[in-house]
This record gives C-alpha cells, structure tokens and sequence, in this order.
C-alpha cells in the first residue's frame, strides 16, 4: 500500500512494508537518480537484527552505505546531535545527490530531516520512523527541528522526506512504552477529523497490543491521511494545519518543565493525551469529549496527568514552570498563548488563552491533580 500525496506540485510516498525483508525499501532506493552515496543515520537504541538486516539489504540498492549510529532520545535533540550529522556529511564528502536515510523515533526524524535540509542547501532524503509517534504523526508533514537555549524545536524549517517507509518488522520490534506512546496522537486526528478512528482505538484493543498489521496498518492509514488532509495545502500552518497542534500548547509546556538531564521522563505522545485533556478544560471543563479522551487514554494505560511523574516537593516549581513555558508557545501571535478548542468530533477552531486564572486552574485540575 502506498500513500501518494503532492506538496507545491512535487510528489511524494508513504509506502507500507510488508514483506520480512525490505524489497520496497531497495526497489525505491535502486531506481534513483544519485551519486550513489548514502549516509544510514540510524538509532543505536533500535534492535540490533532488525539494524543487521536493514544495512543487509541495503548493500543491494548498489549504493555505498555509509553507517552512523546515533543517540536518538530526546535529550540529544540538540545541536550536537545536528552537527554530528553535518560534520559526517562533509568528512566524507557527500553531495547534494547524495542520499540521507535516517532510521529512528521522532528525535532521529526532526534533526535529520533538517541536516538534509542544511547541507549543500539540500539533499536527497528517506525515512523509516520506528516509533509509534513517529509513524502516525511526525514522519510527515516535513516539519524538522532541534531544541535549543530551552525552547523545544525552536530552531528548524520543513523538508519533506521522498519517501517514508512504514515497515512490519519495525512495527513488531517497538518496545511496549513507544508503542503505546504514539496512541494520543492517533487519538487527536479522530478527534479532529474522522470518528472512525477513535471507534477503532475504543473497540480494538486487543488487535493493537497483538500488533495485528492488517488492523495497524489500516489505523496508520487513517491517521496519515488525517494529518495529509491537514497539512498539505498549508505547509507553512497559517491555519488549517494548525490544527494539528491539538494538546500541544500544554503538551510542549509540560515537557519544557519536566526536562530531565538524565532520561527523557515523559514522552511527546504521551505529554500530548495530558495537553488535549487540559484544552478541552480550558474550553468547556469536563464535558463529554473530556470524558472520552480520558476513557480512552486509561483504556491503553497512558498517562491523565502528572502523578507518575512529579517529585514530591517539587510540585510548585513544576506549576510555575509550566505556566511560564506555555507563554513560549510557537503559535502566539499576541502575547497570549493559542490552543485548539474542540467545538466537536470533526470541528475545531483555534483560539487564544486570555484567561490566565482559567490556564492556572488547568494546571492545577488536570495536569498536576
Ligand atoms: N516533525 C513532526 O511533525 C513531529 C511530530 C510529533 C513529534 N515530533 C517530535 O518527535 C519527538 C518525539 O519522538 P518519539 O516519540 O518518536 O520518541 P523519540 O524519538 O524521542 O524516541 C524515544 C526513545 O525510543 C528510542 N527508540 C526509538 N525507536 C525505537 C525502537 N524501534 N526500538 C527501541 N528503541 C527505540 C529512542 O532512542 C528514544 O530513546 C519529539 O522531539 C517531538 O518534538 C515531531
């Protein structure tokens, strides 16, 4: 199954994978037009056959394969992490014909899309995502970045990958917190477009945590095609897009604040089922969306707020934190914060935050109950 989608007249791919080995993946990287260099940015977190058979079949496209293994957790999202790659690209003098696949979770995506995008002012780039965020959500749309002095993703551009592999055996392998990890975002595009896809979150759950790649890959289409329908004739999210920020304002507040130097202490997708709820409150409290949204995230075991997460004493740092990081938003165009405000299933507008005792009482309600 392939996804075709056109952005300013230029085509693109996501193509399911479906076969033990990756004849779709060779096929498409055989048949191009490059220097017949390629550069693997790949997460050293991933399993280590799958990695094995990867660079295997890849040495059947006739390209040079080039392999750079990477931290791909979200602590290293950072300049570093970009320079690495950049660094890479021009001790081994690859061209702008050269061809970058990264192979990871969102992190590994964003920083790598946006080193293809830099050097040479553009090359040729892939993309095998390998976590469940990653796969309904981030791998499209082209939005790359990296955090820096603080602000998540606040340096980055769009650079779209030519084609995006959604492979089965990557698919299997996901440990469990990823893979259900990516479940909110899935969520938030039946909430803002298509019923269909939260009846199947509600009424499936045991073909999802059995990995059932007919159900998956029919539940991955329906959020890909939301996310297209988004994204595709307003790249640059001056409004329709923006839509797909929906929980992202709290979302990215909460994870600013939560930054730990050690690990990554919560994951975007799951920060993203906290931040819906907390937008729906802000808008209309706990009416009957709340209600679902929350059924829906306890039904797959995901996080409603930051009880599994906060340190005890530690709670009125945490508060001010994230009231301060939800002033950070990417989205204002005044001084006020916007969210998504979800008028119902399919229909949703966005809006400015101007009640700034409604956004301390979401805090304290819903995120840190
Ligand atoms: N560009 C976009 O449109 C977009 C959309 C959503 C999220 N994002 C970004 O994506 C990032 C979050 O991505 P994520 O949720 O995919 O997590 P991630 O990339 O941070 O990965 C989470 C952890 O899982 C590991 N990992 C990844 N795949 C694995 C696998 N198959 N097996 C074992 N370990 C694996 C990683 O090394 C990391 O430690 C955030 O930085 C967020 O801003 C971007």
């Amino acid at each position: 199954m392939i996804l075709n989608y056109k952005i300013e007249k230029k085509s693109y791919k996501a193509t399911f994978c479906h076969n033990k080995e990756s004849p779709d993946i060779y096929k498409a990287l055989s048949n191009l037009y490059s220097d017949k260099k390629m550069i693997l940015v790949i997460d050293k977190n991933l399993n280590k056959n799958f990695t094995k058979y990867l660079f295997k079949d890849l040495k059947k496209t006739g390209l040079e394969v080039n392999l750079l293994r990477v931290d791909g957790s979200k602590i290293n999202k950072n300049k570093s992490f970009l320079f690495k790659i950049l660094d890479e690209l021009i001790k081994k003098k690859f061209s702008k014909k050269s061809v970058l696949l990264s192979c990871g979770g969102g992190v590994v995506g964003d920083v790598s899309a946006l080193a293809a995008s830099l050097y040479l002012r553009g090359m040729i780039y892939f993309h095998i995502p390998t976590t469940m965020t990653a796969i309904v959500d981030s791998c499209l749309g082209g939005k790359t970045g990296i955090n820096y002095n603080n602000i998540i993703n606040s340096v980055g551009n769009y650079y779209h990958a030519q084609n995006v592999f959604i492979s089965k055996n990557v698919l299997e392998l996901i440990p469990t917190r990823e893979f259900l990890a990516g479940i909110p975002e899935i969520i938030k595009s039946g909430l803002i477009n298509n019923s269909k896809i939260l009846k199947l979150l509600e009424f499936n759950k045991k073909n999802y945590l059995k990995r059932n790649y007919r159900y998956l890959s029919n539940l991955i289409k329906l959020t890909l095609l939301t996310k297209i329908k988004f994204f595709k004739d307003d790249i640059y999210e001056e409004n329709k897009r923006l839509r797909l920020n929906f929980g992202h304002t709290f979302a990215h507040a909460i994870e600013m604040s939560l930054k730990s130097k050690k690990s990554d202490v919560i994951r975007h997708g799951e920060a993203v089922g906290i931040g819906m709820l907390c937008e729906i409150y802000y808008c209309h409290g706990k009416n009957n969306l709340f209600r679902l949204l929350e059924r829906l995230l306890v039904h797959y075991n995901l996080p409603t707020s930051l009880r599994n997460f906060k340190k005890s004493g530690y709670k009125e740092r945490l508060e001010k934190n994230i009231y301060k990081n939800i002033f950070l938003d990417k989205k204002k165009i005044s001084n006020n914060p916007r969210i998504i405000k979800l008028i119902k299933i399919g229909k949703s507008q966005i809006i400015e935050m101007k009640n700034k005792n409604r956004i301390k009482q979401t805090i304290k309600k819903i995120i840190l109950k």
